[in-house]
Order: C-alpha cells, then sequence, then structure tokens
C-alpha cells in the first residue's frame, strides 16, 4: 500500500486564500459557504451518522442496487484493472464491489488523506493481492489524477450522489474531466433522482436533528478556519426543495439580528437572513444520461430500485 498527498489537505490553521474565499462568501448577499467546509473531523463522523438515518435512503438504496445489479454493471462497464475511488472515505462501497469487478488494482482518492490511511491499512490486510494507492487530494475544482495512477484505462467510482453537490454546469465540467480521467476505460456513479418533495425534505431535515448539527457545525469549522467569532446558537438549520432549480437547499438561518467578527472585518445579519451552504441537486434519469453523453460518454446503461428514488449508471468512455 503507498500514500501520496497531492495538494495540501485542509489545515486547521487555514492558508491565506482559503480564508479570504469564506471570508468573501460570507459578505456576499446572499451569502453563501461551499459545502466542503462542512466535513471537518466531527462534520465527517455528522455525515457518516446521516447516512444511518433512516430518512436519509440515499446511501441504502445505492448499496442495495450494487448489491443486486453489479454483475450486470461489470458487463457493462467492461473490464478495467483499476478501480478509482473518487471521495473514498472508509472505502467500504468499492470494496463490496472488487470481487463483481475484478479488481487487482485499487486507487483510493479522498481529501482527507489521515482518514485514508486507516482504512487502507485494513482493506490491503483482507486483499493482499490488490496492489493498493491512497491519494490525498481536492478534486472539488477540478479532476487531475496525479501521474502515479499510470496511464491504463481505468474505472472511475463516484457513489453516493456526490454529484449532486454540483450545479448541472459544474457536473458537466466535472463529467468532462472524468471522461479524460478515465483514459478510455469507464464510470460508475450513483445519481439521486427527484421524487415527492415529502421524502425529499425529510431526508435533509431529519427529525433527531443530525443534519441540522452537521449543518450548524460548519460555523464552528469556519470559526478556525477564518477566525470568525460564530455563535452556533443564534443559527438554525433549515433545509427545503427548490423545485425550480431541481435542488435540495440547505441553509443556516439568523434566529435574531446578530453581527458575526473577524479580524478585520464583520458582517451583519437581520432576523431571518440566511447562509446557504449545500445544494443537493436531483435528476431525473434521462436528463442525467443525456449529460453523461454531453460530456462524451457512450450508451449509459443505468439500474434503478424498485421506487426509481436512486440511479446508478455505467458508461464507457
Ligand atoms: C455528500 N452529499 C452527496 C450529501 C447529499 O445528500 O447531498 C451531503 C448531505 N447533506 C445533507 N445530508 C447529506
Amino acid at each position: 500500500m503507498r500514500l501520496l498527498q497531492v495538494a495540501p489537505a485542509m489545515p486547521e490553521n487555514a492558508a491565506p486564500a482559503i480564508r479570504a474565499d469564506l471570508l468573501a462568501g460570507l459578505s456576499a448577499a446572499p451569502a453563501t459557504i461551499a459545502p466542503k467546509y462542512l466535513y471537518d473531523a466531527l462534520g465527517s463522523r455528522l455525515f457518516a451518522a446521516i447516512t444511518e438515518l433512516p430518512e436519509y435512503y440515499l446511501t441504502r438504496t445505492e448499496a442495495a442496487i450494487f448489491a443486486e445489479h453489479q454483475d450486470a454493471m461489470a458487463a457493462a462497464l467492461g473490464l478495467s484493472a483499476t478501480l478509482v475511488d473518487l471521495g473514498a472515505g472508509n472505502c467500504e462501497k468499492a470494496a463490496r464491489l472488487f470481487a463483481a469487478l475484478r479488481v487487482r488494482r485499487y486507487v483510493a482518492v479522498d481529501i482527507s488523506l489521515h482518514y485514508l490511511r486507516e482504512s487502507l491499512e485494513n482493506l490491503q490486510q483482507k486483499h493482499p493481492a490488490i496492489e493498493m494507492l491512497g491519494i490525498g487530494l481536492d478534486f472539488s475544482q477540478s479532476l487531475r489524477l496525479p501521474a502515479e495512477v499510470g496511464t491504463e484505462p481505468r474505472t472511475l467510482f463516484y457513489p453516493g450522489s456526490s454529484i449532486g453537490n454540483f450545479t448541472p454546469d459544474e457536473a458537466l465540467v466535472f463529467l468532462r474531466q472524468a471522461h479524460a480521467e478515465c483514459c478510455g476505460g469507464s464510470l460508475l456513479i450513483g445519481v439521486d433522482l427527484v421524487k415527492p418533495v415529502d421524502v425529499l425534505e425529510a431526508a435533509y431535515d431529519d427529525p433527531l436533528g443530525v443534519t441540522a448539527a452537521f449543518n450548524r457545525n460548519l460555523l464552528r469549522h469556519l470559526n478556525r478556519l477564518a477566525g470568525t467569532d460564530f455563535d452556533i446558537t443564534d443559527w438554525h438549520h433549515v433545509a427545503f426543495f427548490n423545485g425550480r432549480e431541481s435542488r435540495i437547499e440547505m441553509h443556516l438561518q439568523a434566529l435574531r439580528d446578530t453581527t458575526v467578527r473577524w479580524a478585520g472585518g464583520e458582517r451583519r445579519f437581520a432576523a431571518a437572513e440566511r447562509i446557504h451552504t449545500e445544494s443537493s441537486y436531483k435528476w431525473r434519469s434521462e436528463d442525467f444520461a443525456a449529460l453523461l453523453e454531453s460530456a462524451g460518454f457512450l450508451r449509459p446503461r443505468h439500474w434503478c430500485d424498485a421506487r426509481g428514488w436512486f440511479a446508478v449508471f455505467a458508461a464507457p468512455a
């Protein structure tokens, strides 16, 4: 097993560029913070807890689709010895596909190499015959895999509907880069679909308040990264489906008039004013297939659950 840090992981004492980016988003009207800042150590654990919630159907629905259709997916993808897992985390989703996809080389990519190290060590013990490489890389702006991945055709794996956190324009750019980066191989990608609004909204505003904690924890992360003085008790979690844009929006809404200060600046928020923290786009399967084709992929196939809530696409380059 080898590990490689390509770009610096997000440091706790953020680089000036990260601080400037965050403060610019905070000062804008409306204020926005990029969703990648949801994932400090606690945020990653809270997201893992979200995936266990009964209301958050995405993870278990996708897992069931993989379990049922993995052989058909392998046939549609064609054989590549290398599986590149984008946003690998604990590597569990990919590991379940090793046998069906006949993986001989596994490349796990994640913003946090720290998190990957332990997951890969455990996985390497279970699969000693598979060559493993862990890469610390933030690909949220641009997907460029390092030379160490080689030039052989590979299957890129992007599950969990993480593509939904890109706008449609950004998704197209990302998929074009994925098309180039699979070197004539293929893409296996999970996408959440449009469905009744009550189901969608419950998944992003659960009664236990785990998603609210995940969202509000962003402010603590921001206090550390940008030196702001957010008091999280001034803010509450809001999530709703925006039908015109076909996306769930997460916001933090001020409970009262409040001023947030940092070295050299401040931002006043009136009661009920919001900070937009995440969009999670929901696709129609035919639109997503067309998007894959626009990005250069050929004849994408997809599999859904019986309710048509989630789809997994296999798209040869
Ligand atoms: C990581 N991403 C696909 C999740 C989603 O559903 O958009 C993040 C998330 N946000 C709130 N709950 C889960």
